[in-house]
């Protein structure tokens, strides 16, 4: 056992290295014995008191390693670069990239035979899951929990109402006082958004692709049962290491079809596309945006916001992720191996639902329109996406005029002018806001209604962009229009007045112009350039995919695996 641990590689060691690597470990206090042949489990943290969702951490790692020293393992705790949703300035997404960077090289470097990935806030997930695809030494995630539901003048609410209330203040039915008041009722916990937004949506994507223990997705990060799941977690990679259990005997195809119905039963965020993609690229899994067609018979089960009506909490005491897979039982690859080293099927095959109306049945769906649907045509060759359950039923087949803001400050400038010609029945396109343009794909795609329109008592209406849009956001709202209108897509030549049509049941968004006059305004085109011509921006937007390969940079994709190739001791 002591031959094939890569930390022998380092504590191992006879002479002035080991002498090196052994001592400096020693300045904290760590009995030789601990480094003497033990597995060395990282816990590769992303705690930050700037990333709130994420500040629990410190304690959370403390279970893990109670887990890990259980079992017999050495663990090392270490900070990757957090990505806090609410605070990160321009977009969190624009550091996705980096951070899987820091994750890759931190866990290859160091001498460390397994990873334990604490993950939170929307991007911290893909981020050190695609880090640690590209080593594939044993990984398990550990995710910190949602929030608690808010409570608020009596009422459940959650970061959805983040939207509503905006809209209301906006609106004049809410006060600047009412909606300061009602922050502290919203994040009356640790925890990330306790909606199916993207945090969520992360969870039970590691979840449903077997990266994680059952149950992972939904206990709450205030219930002590989150702890639990930490030790547990801690323990099992300790075997995980003993069994040579790596990401790539987990993340199969048929894993990320798992992740891929799954999804579309829970109403998962927009942004899972974007990051499933991704994953798949670092660990050489062939996906694409067609994929996620395939699964338009998988109704929506869970009830939940934006989607829905209830919260992660509530999830969780219905049964969870276990009790929703168990009926889908019969369109799961069942026997996919997880990091339990078992099928996923023992994952929920004994669960039980305690709230029908929380977690359907699959024969009697909450919704039956459900999943990511992909929309092509020539405003969007390699694809966009729309989030059917979270979109106007009567929108969903629309032909509009156009009403275009050329970007995010355009954008910003016009849509409460009271002069802009606009009616519920326009489609507003927004350009500029994909990988390159804005450096990072802001989830800025769920434009507000027009104030004018808002007064009138419209709540929704067809919107496009080569954008995102946070999880927690609603509404009939196609995104990730690719190629985006930077690299001179056709979103680009769109003009005010122009026509657009979509389909969604055909997977249909067209421009209504003949080919000849689309050629025309792009020959005229003057694409942006490069923001900066220095640091990680520039390298982000030079090297940045488009979103339908997942905005990965191009050199990132694949893996290195875990030999350091040059050793300077
Ligand atoms: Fe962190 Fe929503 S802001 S999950």
């Amino acid at each position: 056992m002591d031959k094939e641990l890569r930390s022998r590689q380092w504590f191992g060691k006879k002479g002035k290295d080991g002498f090196i690597y052994r001592a400096w470990m020693k300045n904290q206090g760590i009995p030789a014995h601990e480094l003497q042949g033990k597995p060395v489990i990282g816990i590769c943290n992303t705690w930050s008191e700037l990333t709130p969702c994420n500040a629990h951490f410190r304690e959370l790692a403390e279970s893990v390693k109670h887990g890990i020293y259980e079992a017999g393992g050495f663990p090392v705790e270490f900070p990757v670069m957090s990505l806090g949703e609410t605070l990160i300035k321009p977009t969190a997404m624009l550091y996705r990239n980096l951070v899987s960077m820091d994750v890759e090289e931190s866990i290859r470097a160091n001498p460390i035979d397994g990873v334990v990935l604490l993950c939170g806030c929307d991007k911290t997930t893909p981020a050190l899951v695609m880090g640690a695809c590209s080593v594939n030494i044993p990984t398990i995630v550990v995710s910190g929990g949602p929030m608690l539901t808010g409570k608020y003048r009596g009422h459940d609410i959650s970061t959805s109402d983040v939207w509503r209330f905006s809209e209301a203040q906006r609106a004049g039915k809410m006060t600047d006082e009412e909606l300061f008041t009602a922050e502290a009722c919203m994040t009356r916990s640790r925890g990330h958004c306790a909606v199916m937004g993207t945090a969520s949506t992360m969870a039970c994507m590691v979840e449903s692709l077997g990266l994680t223990l059952a149950e992972n997705a939904a206990i709450p990060a205030a219930d002590s049962r989150r702890k639990v799941l930490a030790h547990l977690s801690g323990s099992r990679i300790v075997d995980m290491v003993r069994e040579h259990l790596k990401p790539s005997d987990i993340l199969t195809r048929q894993a990320f079809e798992n992740a891929i119905t799954v999804n579309a039963a829970i109403g998962g965020s927009t942004n899972f596309v974007i990051h499933l993609l991704a994953i798949a690229a670092r660990i050489g899994v062939d996906l694409a945006m067609d994929d996620f067609n395939n699964v338009k018979n998988i109704p929506l089960l869970a009830n939940l916001q934006p989607s829905g009506k209830y919260f992660m909490e509530d999830f969780f005491y219905a049964g969870g992720l276990p009790a929703l897979m168990k009926e889908l039982h019969e369109v799961l690859h069942s026997d996919a191996i997880t990091v339990s080293g078992k099928p996923i099927a023992e994952n929920y095959v004994k669960s039980e639902c305690f709230n029908r109306e929380m977690i359907s049945t699959f024969d009697k769906p909450f919704n039956k329109l459900a999943g990511i649907v992909v929309v092509k045509g020539n405003l969007s060759e390699n694809g966009a996406v729309l989030k059917p359950s979270a979109a106007s039923p009567a929108l969903m087949k629309h032909t509009g005029r156009a009403v275009v803001f050329e970007d995010i400050e355009d954008y910003k400038a016009k849509i409460d002018d009271p002069k802009l010609d606009v009616d519920e029945s326009c489609v507003l396109v927004l350009k500029n806001v994909g990988p390159k343009g804005y450096p990072g794909m802001p989830e800025v795609g769920n434009m507000a209604i027009p104030k004018k329109l808002l007064e009138k008592g419209v709540t929704d209406m067809v919107r496009i962009s080569d954008g995102r849009m946070s999880g927690t956001g609603f509404g009939t709202v196609v995104l990730h229009v690719s190629p985006e209108a930077a690299v001179g897509g056709t979103l680009a030549i769109v003009q005010d007045g122009d026509i657009i049509r979509l389909d969604v049941s055909a997977g249909l968004l067209q421009l209504e112009l003949s080919d000849a006059e689309i050629d025309k305004r792009k020959k005229q085109l003057h694409l942006p350039g490069n923001l900066t011509g220095r640091g990680y921006v520039w390298l982000y937007q030079t090297h940045v995919e488009q979103a339908h390969l997942g905005a990965d940079m191009d050199f990132l994709k694949g893996a290195s695996g875990s030999e350091v190739l040059r050793d300077s001791h």
